[in-house]
């Protein structure tokens, strides 16, 4: 099966408007990804025919409901490669997914003197949410820095793996720089210490394979929005017998068995992990853009991007002034660069003059941008339905940008 870009194009309705008087040019998928017309169809059936809500209920909408929300579970866990539909919540996203995972298991397995280890590239979310239990716990937050590529320095793992080390938390593929961990090394190294790890799979999601088996992570997080799916909804995958371990994330409806006012007691997962009305719309839509994903030839996708990958880089590489940050060898599509002398935002803004969407600023890696001596970049990053017009708008556009801001 070979992979026909336009087609898929066809199926996204948005890509066929106009932004500015011109075609939209849509790169800034690693922010949010646009929805393929099946998932909107999905999403609006829910609410056409069958919306209600899930589990308790006992006539039919509700359990018409269930089923499509626990289909949408089954998919996820069939997308992902995980053993139990159970070991699959449903989050609001990646951000929600591993203040779950930091939250809960680390009120279970951080004490005074442990350490938890991030990198130098994660977003603020796989940052901060360990910064606040580390500092309720009396751990320490260490850092596995990076080089001027923006690949991990490997050789520094072994050292800053000790015998407190507890968590390992890294980034699948850098949401910045496009960098691809080698997640899989660094899951055997952590285990070998004794350590958990968690991946942050929301820039990973949308151009690799998932199999958290053969990966063996521990949990995985990923967000909906991100691989065609609707906002506000977001999987996180966890081992078994470490979910199970855990204690609840927060308290409520959908997560008990039994409540009295002496004591309570916890449904079992997946559901002791998703307090309240979940997004029932979203996990459909999820559940719709995973089926709709992986229909497609995974490696002919995975071709077409790195061929534009390759493209856009040699395209943007013409441009004087411009440098792009982050050179790893093994990389997603996404470019980050800055334009000597032109501040990134105005870079945006006149690509945005051309219609040419692009994201600008320290997308939530601010350690990362203190590393390269920077404030930010302009990052382009590509989905399966760009094209190598798309990276020709995007070099005309920058171009057109570095003469009129030299
Ligand atoms: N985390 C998202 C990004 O990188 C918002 O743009």
């Amino acid at each position: 099966m070979s992979f026909d870009v336009e087609a898929v194009r066809a199926q996204f309705p948005i890509l066929h408007r106009r932004v500015n008087g011109g075609e939209l040019v849509y790169l800034d998928n690693g922010a949010s990804s646009q929805k393929p017309q099946r998932v909107i169809d999905e999403v609006a059936r829910y609410y056409r025919e069958f919306n209600s809500n899930i589990h308790r209920g006992v006539h039919h909408l509700s359990q018409q409901a269930t089923e499509a929300y626990e289909h949408a579970r089954e998919t996820v866990r069939a997308h992902i490669n995980a053993e139990h539909a159970r070991e699959v919540l449903f989050t609001g996203g990646t951000t929600h997914g591993i203040n779950l995972v930091a939250s809960a298991w680390g009120r279970r397995h951080l004490s005074r003197g442990d350490e938890v280890l991030v990198t130098a590239m994660e977003h603020h979310s796989n940052i901060v949410p360990w910064q606040l239990i580390c500092e309720e716990r009396g751990a320490k937050l260490r850092v596995l820095p990076v080089n001027r590529a923006g690949e991990l320095v490997m050789d520094e793992l072994e050292k800053l793996l000790t015998a407190r080390t507890r968590m390992v938390a890294l980034a699948h593929v850098s949401n910045s720089l496009g960098t691809i961990n080698p997640v899989a090394r660094v899951i055997e190294m952590a285990h070998a210490r004794g350590a958990a790890v968690l991946v942050d799979g929301a820039q990973a999601a949308p151009h690799l394979q998932l199999d958290v088996r053969e990966l063996g992570a521990d949990f995985y997080a990923f967000s909906g929005h991100k691989v065609f799916a609707p906002t506000g909804i977001g999987a996180l995958y966890g081992k078994l017998e470490l979910l199970e371990d855990m204690p609840p994330y927060q308290g409520g409806g959908e997560m008990i068995e039994r409540v009295t006012f002496d004591k309570t007691t916890f449904a079992d997962l997946p559901h002791k992990f998703e307090a309240g009305t979940p997004n029932i719309a979203g996990g459909i839509g999820l559940g719709a853009a995973l089926h709709w994903f992986g229909e497609l030839d995974a490696d002919a996708v995975a071709a077409h991007e790195q061929d534009l990958l390759a493209y856009a880089t040699g395209r943007l590489k013409e441009i004087e002034r411009l440098s792009i940050i982050g050179t790893a060898r093994d990389k997603a599509c996404v470019i980050s660069f800055v334009l000597e002398g032109a501040h990134p935002s105005d870079v945006g803004a006149l690509l945005n003059q051309q219609g040419v969407a692009v994201r600008t600023g320290h997308h939530c890696t601010q350690p990362l941008m203190d590393f390269y001596g920077i404030s930010g970049t302009v990052r382009a990053s590509f989905a399966l339905y760009n094209n190598r017009a798309d990276a020709d708008a995007l070099a005309a556009g920058v171009a057109r940008a570095a003469k009129m801001l030299a």
